[in-house]
């Protein structure tokens, strides 16, 4: 315990009459001559400190000397604030001062320590422990707390074993590449940082824990994105004897408990659609349900067209901007409802597939015969640039049915879209070899917002099945024994059927706060160039590291 009545930020009007004794930064120091303030801050807000006429003179004197991010200690009585602040939960009331000590003086900080601090994120990580004074990152962090425990306790319910599985692997790369790491005792070896524990939780399902969970630290390397960094945190789960629609109801209950719990929504039973629905209204598996913007076919009125309604006059600029857009990425542009080679029959038939009226100015029809993903990218652009997202909306969305195979152009077949042990559905065994690209996976998503939360599928544990899905992802029996032999292993002594998913607990805690990068939710984080500027990593190391290792730099 410490002498602490209460922190800063807790302070309200039914304290007024109490002693205080509080510790925190001196956020923000006002002299005028008799009367001094100072904003007193702690993780849980700030709280006015008053030294006035009836200060004791050594008291107001060290008042004086009190400079931002200086460390106190202070006594006093809580007092109704003569001129309140409604823009702060602590505006009602003040601390008369009748101790103060000065715990640890402090350098003038690089940046002001605030919300609306417009300091360059390179020098704000640089000092990163100061950045993470500002309340908006103060709160992130402890929301992420509090999302953690309540995925905990919210598992550990429901029959779910935390199990911590190893981080110094074997490389099994899952699509991204892989953090190695050399092997001192075994030269010229690597052990791999875990893109996910994937193999691992298949493994306690052997070994019978028949419901696994981890918050588990996870290592990508691959190009960052504001919903990407290199090391992130996964809630990973797994579960022996469920089919999906076990899993998503129990991931369903977890995403209602985490909106009742942090923001007090009631979000409701979450919608499902196919892949393919997916792609055909929204262009994206990760489809962003909070505004319309629909993907509308118009095939058999101009062969391969489709089309969005734009509620609004768009501008001939804005098109040729949304045009130019497209040819950006490899499409062929757009074209208006007013385009010469559309019909007056043509074109009223358009508006009354859109709902609207021909004729009226408040609608534009962009129509495209771009693909499908590149239309997706020009609804999501459009939706930006109309400023149509709403803020406070949250709109989770099930993917299911997700190809099994995906064509990769740069190699010229199919490749897989999961990782190898995804199960396929059922009903397209029969023609996994003939038809690849009609072969859908029992693998599922949970899309909130447009942003991927997690993904999932039922695992293949069927040996007759694996050893063809080996064979048509082109891998050789010797080489799916060297990368998953400990796996196939397992499989011989008994396997329970099982499925799990993880979700990005990073990812969870950026769309909760609503906020626009991962960077904003993380305590540390890596910077767009993968490096951590306050401790510089990466970093070169000893040559005696290197030699002890083995390693020679070129
Ligand atoms: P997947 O690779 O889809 O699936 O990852 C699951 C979830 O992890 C989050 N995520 C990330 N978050 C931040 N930065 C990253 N670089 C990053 N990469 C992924 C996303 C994603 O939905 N083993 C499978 C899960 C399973 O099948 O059980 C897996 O890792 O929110």
């Amino acid at each position: 315990m410490t002498k602490r009545t209460s922190y800063c930020g807790a302070l309200r009007s039914e304290h007024i009459g109490s002693k205080a004794h509080l510790y925190g930064w001196a956020a923000k120091t006002r002299n005028l001559g008799s009367l001094i303030f100072i904003d007193l801050r702690d993780r849980a807000g700030t709280v006015q400190l008053a030294f006035d006429e009836n200060t004791a003179p050594e008291v107001l004197d060290a008042a004086k000397s009190v400079r931002s991010e200086f460390v106190l200690e202070v006594v006093g009585v809580v007092r109704k604030r003569s001129a309140e602040n409604p823009d702060i939960p602590t505006g009602d009331v003040e601390i008369a001062v009748s101790e103060l000590k000065i715990l640890a003086r402090s350098e003038t900080p690089p940046f002001e320590i605030s919300d609306d601090c417009k300091t360059a994120e390179q020098i704000r990580m640089k000092h990163r422990y100061l950045d993470l004074r500002r309340p908006t990152l103060q709160n992130a962090l402890i929301t992420r707390h509090k999302i953690a425990k309540l995925t905990r306790d919210y598992f550990d319910e429901h029959g779910f074993i935390e199990i911590e599985t190893p981080t110094l692997i074997k490389s099994t790369p899952e699509g991204a590449r892989d953090y190695l790491v050399p092997s001192r005792v075994h030269k010229g070896k690597f052990y791999a940082l875990p893109q996910s524990p994937q193999l691992y939780k298949q493994l306690t399902m052997v070994a019978g824990f028949d419901r696994y969970i981890q918050i588990a630290r996870c290592y990508r390397d691959e190009d960052l994105r504001a919903d990407r960094q290199p090391e992130f945190t996964q809630i990973d789960i797994e579960m022996s004897f469920a089919e999906q629609e076990d899993i998503l109801r129990l991931a369903e209950g977890y995403i209602q408990c985490l909106f009742k719990r942090t923001l007090n929504i009631d979000i409701g039973a979450i919608p499902r659609m196919t892949y393919k629905e997916a792609m055909e209204r929204y262009g994206s598996d990760k489809p962003d349900l909070r505004y319309g913007l629909e993907i509308i076919d118009a095939d058999d009125l101009l062969p391969g067209t489709k089309m969005i309604c734009v509620p609004s006059k768009l501008p001939r600029k804005q098109v040729d901007k949304f045009n130019e857009l497209l040819k950006g990425i490899g499409g062929k542009g757009v074209v208006t409802q007013s385009a010469k080679f559309i019909t007056d029959e043509q074109r009223s038939e358009l508006f009354a597939r859109a709902d609207a009226n021909d004729g009226d100015d408040d609608h534009t029809l962009l129509l495209s015969r771009d693909s499908l993903s590149q239309i997706g990218y020009l609804r999501t652009e459009l939706a930006k640039s109309l400023d149509i997202i709403p803020k406070g909306v949250f709109k989770p969305v099930w993917i299911l049915e997700f190809p099994f195979f995906i064509w990769d152009d740069e190699i010229g077949d199919w490749v897989a879209a999961h990782h190898p042990f995804t199960a396929p559905l059922d009903e397209c065994l029969p023609y996994l070899e003939t038809d690849k690209g009609a072969v859908r996976a029992k693998a599922y998503d949970l899309v909130l917002n447009g942003i991927e939360m997690s993904s999932g599928s039922i695992r293949i544990t069927d040996p007759e099945l694996q050893g063809r899905i080996f064979t048509l992802l082109g891998l050789t029996d010797e080489e799916a024994r060297r990368k998953f032999g400990f796996l196939l292993d397992a499989f011989r002594y008994g396997v329970p059927p099982h499925g799990g998913m993880a979700f990005g607990l990073d990812r969870l805690v950026m769309q909760l706060l609503e906020r626009d990068s991962l960077r904003d939710v993380v305590a540390f984080p890596k910077l767009q160039n993968a490096s951590e500027p306050m401790t510089d990593a990466p970093d070169i190391v000893d040559a005696k590291q290197l030699s002890d290792l083995g390693i020679d730099m070129r």
